[in-house]
C-alpha cells in the first residue's frame, strides 16, 4: 500500500480520525445514541465515520459488521484497528501474569501467548493491550496480578517473550496479534498501593527497577506503547516530556504507535495540569501520544491547534503514518478481517490442546509454600472433603479473562472428581470470602465433613474482583473468617492441605503457623481445578517459585527482596531481644513470610556446590559459575536455579542482593545437574548518581539459593 499517497488524499478531519479510539458499541448499530456522555465527548455521527480504531467488541461477527459498515462509509477505505486486553488467554484462560512469573519459564509464556494470539485473532482482535510489565513491590495494589512481579530481569524476560510470541515475525500472519506494552511508566509505584495514585521515584530507581521491562519489550519489537494513568514525579505520564520524549523517543528511539490509556488525555484536567481539553490535547500530542483512547480532546481540538500553528500538519502526518503503517503491517488493506471469522474462532478455541496447555501452565505456576509431609495425598484415599469458598468455585480465571467463560472453567471439585472418579467427595463451603463476611454458621457442617474424610482440601482465597484494576486493599489478610475456619478444620483433621486462590500475595502468617500444607494456585484459569487435583495427588510436582514476596503482615508493604542496604540493618539474630535504633519493626521482623524466589517441591533438591573459575576479572573478561544441584529424592521434579549478586562497596547504596541469572532444570530422581552461568562486566553495572550506567571496580558476592536463603556465597573482584 502506498501510504504516503493515501495520506496525501486525506483531509485533516480524516487524519485526526485515525488518532482516536472509541468503544465498539458506538459503531454497532446505525441508530447509535450520540447523546449523554458521548455528546459531552463531542462525538457526532459525522466524525464517528473517521474513527480509526475501536476497542472491546463482542466477536468476529461484530468486528466484521463494524468493519464492513465503516469501509462502506469511508471514502479512503482505511480499515479500522480492533484492540482488546488479551492478557492471560482469550477463550482458554491461563494463569494470571503474576502466576506466570512464578514459572520462571519464558518458553511456557511464549506457548501461552501464541495460543492466546491464535484464539483472539480468529475472533477479530488485531492488537492486544499486552504485555503489562509494570514492576511491582506493593501487594495492596490490585494490578500486581497483571505483572510478573518484583524482579526487573524476570519481568523483562517474560515481557519480551510475550511480545515475541504474540506478534511473531510477520503480523500479516492471521494467527498473530500486534502488541502494546503498558503502562509506561512505573504505574506499579502508585503510592500506598492505591490505584491511579501519584508516583514519586528518583531517576536511578526508575531506570534500574521500573524501566528495564518496557525497554526489553521495545527491543523485542513491540508495536505500540501505552503511557500510564499516574503522574510521575509531578507530571502525568501521557504529558510527561522527560518520559515520553527524552527517554522513549530520544534515548530508546521508539518508533511505534503511542496510545493513551482510557480517557487519560482528558484526565489531564482532573490531574490539574490542563485547564481544558484543548490544553490536554496540546500537552499529550506534544509528548508524542498518537492515539487518544475514549475521550474527546483530539477529535475536538487537534484541528484548531494545527490551524493556529501550534502543531504543523507534518507533525499530524507523522502520527497518522505510524497508525497507517501498523494497519499495513497487519495486512488490513488486503484483508480487513485479518482472517477472522466465527467458524475459525470456534475451530481454534478451547481445543483439547489449548486446555492441555492451560492445565500444564496452571500446574507450573503453582507454588508450594509449605508442606509438613501431607502432600501429595495418596490416590488411594477413599473419602475426600473439599472445604471452603473455592471448593466448588469456577470464578477462578482472574480478571482480564476476555472471552473466558466461567462455565468452561474446571473447579477444584470437578478436577478432583474427574481425577478420582471412585473417591467419595464431599464439598462444603464452610464460610464466605468477602472482607466483611463474618458468618460462621457453616463451620459445623465443614468440621463434620473434615472429621469423616481421609484427606481434606481447604480451598481459600480472595474473590477474583479483589485484584485487578481499581481493586486495592488496605488489609491483605485472608478475608472474613477463613483463617478461623481453617484452624478448626486442621484441628478436626490434620491430614489437610490448603489451596489458595488469589491475585496478589496475601498476609497469611496465622494460617502458615498451623496449616500442614499450603499450595498457592493464584487465579489459575480454565483448567485450574484439574491442575490443582494433579498437584494434590502427585501426578504433577510443584515447581513454581514466587515472583513476589509474601509479607508477614500488610504493614510490611511495600516489601521486596532487592531492597537497598541501610546504615543500621537489623542483626540476623536478636535472640528475642528488642533492639533499638536499627532499621526494624517493634512488632514484626523485616523478612517476608515467603520471599521472592521461594517455592518447595515434592523432590528434595540439594545444592551441592557453586564453583567460580577464577577469583577476579578485568572488564573484558568473564567468570564462569557452575552450580551443582542434586535431586536427592525418588520424585522427578523441576528446579529453578537462581544466581544472586551483591556489590559490596560502590559509590551508591546497592541492593542487598540482585538476581542476575536463573535457569529452570528438570532433574530425574537421584539425578545431579550442573548449571552454568557467565558473569560479564555489563551485569555489574548500575545507575549512579550522575545517571550513568556504570560498573565500579571492587568486590562482589555471588550466591545461589533464593533471596532469604542464600547458599554457597563466594566473592570475586572486578579489577
Ligand atoms: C486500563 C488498561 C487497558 C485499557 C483498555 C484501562 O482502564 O488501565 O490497562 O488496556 O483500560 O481496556
Amino acid at each position: 500500500m502506498d501510504l504516503l499517497r493515501l495520506l496525501s488524499q486525506m483531509t485533516i478531519d480524516e487524519k485526526i480520525g485515525q488518532l482516536v479510539q472509541f468503544n465498539a458499541n458506538l459503531f454497532v448499530d446505525s441508530d447509535v445514541d450520540i447523546t449523554g456522555p458521548m455528546m459531552q465527548v463531542g462525538l457526532t455521527k459525522e466524525n464517528l465515520k473517521n474513527v480509526g480504531s475501536v476497542l472491546n467488541f463482542r466477536d468476529a461477527n461484530e468486528m466484521r459488521a463494524v468493519q464492513d459498515k465503516h469501509l462502506s462509509e469511508d471514502r479512503n477505505k482505511i480499515p479500522m484497528l480492533f484492540m482488546m486486553d488479551v492478557i492471560h488467554g482469550y477463550r482458554t484462560i491461563y494463569p494470571i501474569p503474576l502466576a506466570l512469573g512464578c514459572s520462571f519459564d519464558e518458553a511456557l509464556a511464549k506457548e501461552c501467548s501464541k495460543m492466546a494470539a491464535r484464539e483472539a485473532a480468529a475472533d477479530g482482535v488485531h492488537v492486544t493491550f499486552a504485555p503489562m510489565v509494570d514492576y511491582v513491590r506493593d501487594a495492596r495494589w490490585g494490578r500486581v496480578m497483571e505483572s510478573c512481579g518484583e524482579e526487573p530481569m524476570l519481568n523483562s524476560r517474560m515481557g519480551a517473550a510475550q511480545v515475541r510470541a504474540f506478534r511473531g515475525d510477520d503480523l500479516r500472519n492471521p494467527d498473530q496479534l500486534a502488541t502494546c506494552v503498558k503502562h509506561f511508566a512505573a504505574y506499579g509505584g502508585a503510592e500506598a498501593g492505591r490505584d491511579y495514585n501519584t508516583v514519586e521515584l528518583s531517576e536511578h530507581v526508575l531506570r534500574e527497577y521500573y524501566l528495564p521491562a518496557y525497554k526489553a519489550c521495545i527491543d523485542a519489537g513491540v508495536d505500540m506503547l501505552m503511557p500510564s494513568f499516574n503522574s510521575l514525579n509531578g507530571v502525568p505520564a501521557v504529558a510527561n516530556e522527560w518520559l515520553m520524549k527524552q527517554v522513549l523517543k530520544d534515548e530508546w528511539k521508539f518508533g511505534g504507535v503511542v496510545i493513551s490509556d482510557y480517557a487519560a488525555v482528558h484526565e489531564l484536567l482532573t490531574h490539574g495540569v490542563a485547564a481544558n481539553n484543548r490544553e490536554a490535547a496540546q500537552l499529550a500530542f506534544a509528548c508524542g501520544c498518537d492515539i487518544e483512547m475514549c475521550s474527546g480532546a483530539y477529535i475536538n481540538h487537534l484541528k484548531g491547534l494545527i490551524e493556529e500553528g501550534i502543531f504543523t500538519e507534518q507533525q499530524l502526518d507523522e502520527a497518522v503514518l505510524r497508525v497507517l503503517e501498523l494497519k499495513d503491517k497487519l495486512g488490513l488493506f488486503e484483508d480487513p478481517y485479518h482472517g477472522a471469522s466465527m467458524e475459525k474462532a470456534d475451530a481454534v478455541s478451547l481445543t483439547p490442546e489449548n486446555r492441555a496447555l492451560a492445565k500444564k501452565t496452571a500446574a507450573e505456576c503453582a507454588v508450594l509454600l509449605k508442606n509438613d509431609g501431607v502432600l501429595p495425598f495418596s490416590i488411594d484415599v477413599k473419602t475426600i472433603a473439599l472445604i471452603g469458598p473455592f471448593a466448588q468455585e469456577n470464578r477462578i480465571n482472574g480478571v482480564w479473562s476476555c472471552k473466558g467463560s466461567e462455565k468452561e472453567t474446571v473447579s477444584v471439585a470437578e478436577g478432583v472428581q474427574a481425577l478420582l472418579p471412585d473417591a467419595q467427595i464431599v464439598s462444603v463451603r464452610g464460610c464466605g470470602n468477602e472482607w466483611n463476611d463474618f458468618d460462621r454458621s457453616g463451620f459445623a457442617e465443614a468440621i463434620d465433613a473434615a472429621k469423616n474424610a481421609d484427606a481434606v482440601v481447604l480451598c481459600l482465597g480472595e474473590p477474583q474482583d479483589y485484584s485487578g484494576e481499581g481493586n486495592c486493599r488496605t488489609n491483605i489478610d485472608l478475608p472474613g473468617v477463613q483463617t478461623e475456619l481453617a484452624k478448626q478444620i486442621v484441628q478436626a483433621n490434620p491430614n489437610t492441605a490448603v489451596l489458595l486462590f488469589n491475585g496478589r500475595p496475601l498476609a497469611i502468617s496465622e494460617l502458615d503457623a498451623f496449616a500442614p500444607a499450603i499450595l498457592e494456585m493464584w487465579f489459575p484459569g480454565t483448567e485450574g481445578g484439574s491442575a490443582a487435583a494433579e498437584l494434590l495427588f502427585g501426578m504433577c510436582n510443584p515447581g513454581g517459585k514466587l515472583s513476589m514476596s509474601f509479607p508477614r503482615t500488610t504493614g510490611q508493604c511495600p516489601i521486596y527482596y532487592n531492597h537497598p542496604s541501610t546504615g543500621r540493618p537489623k542483626p540476623a539474630k536478636l535472640d528475642g531481644k528488642r533492639l533499638h535504633y536499627t532499621s526494624n519493626y517493634i512488632d514484626c521482623g523485616n523478612l517476608p513470610l515467603y520471599s521472592f524466589g521461594y517455592g518447595l517441591s515434592y523432590s528434595n533438591f540439594v545444592y551441592e556446590s557453586m564453583l567460580l573459575d577464577k577469583a577476579s576479572m578485568t572488564k573484558d573478561e568473564s567468570i564462569q559459575i557452575s552450580i551443582t544441584v542434586h535431586n536427592d529424592s525418588d520424585v522427578p521434579g523441576q528446579e529453578t536455579v537462581q544466581l544472586y549478586m551483591r556489590d559490596l562497596v560502590a559509590s551508591m547504596v546497592r541492593p542487598v542482593q540482585q538476581l542476575i541469572g536463573y535457569e529452570k532444570v528438570h532433574l530425574d530422581a537421584g539425578e545431579c545437574k550442573t548449571v552454568k552461568f557467565t558473569v560479564t562486566e555489563p551485569m555489574l553495572r548500575f545507575w549512579n548518581h550522575k545517571n550513568q550506567f556504570v560498573s565500579e571496580r571492587g568486590e562482589f558476592e555471588l550466591s545461589t539459593g533464593y533471596a532469604d536463603h542464600l547458599l554457597h556465597t563466594k566473592r570475586f573482584a572486578l579489577d
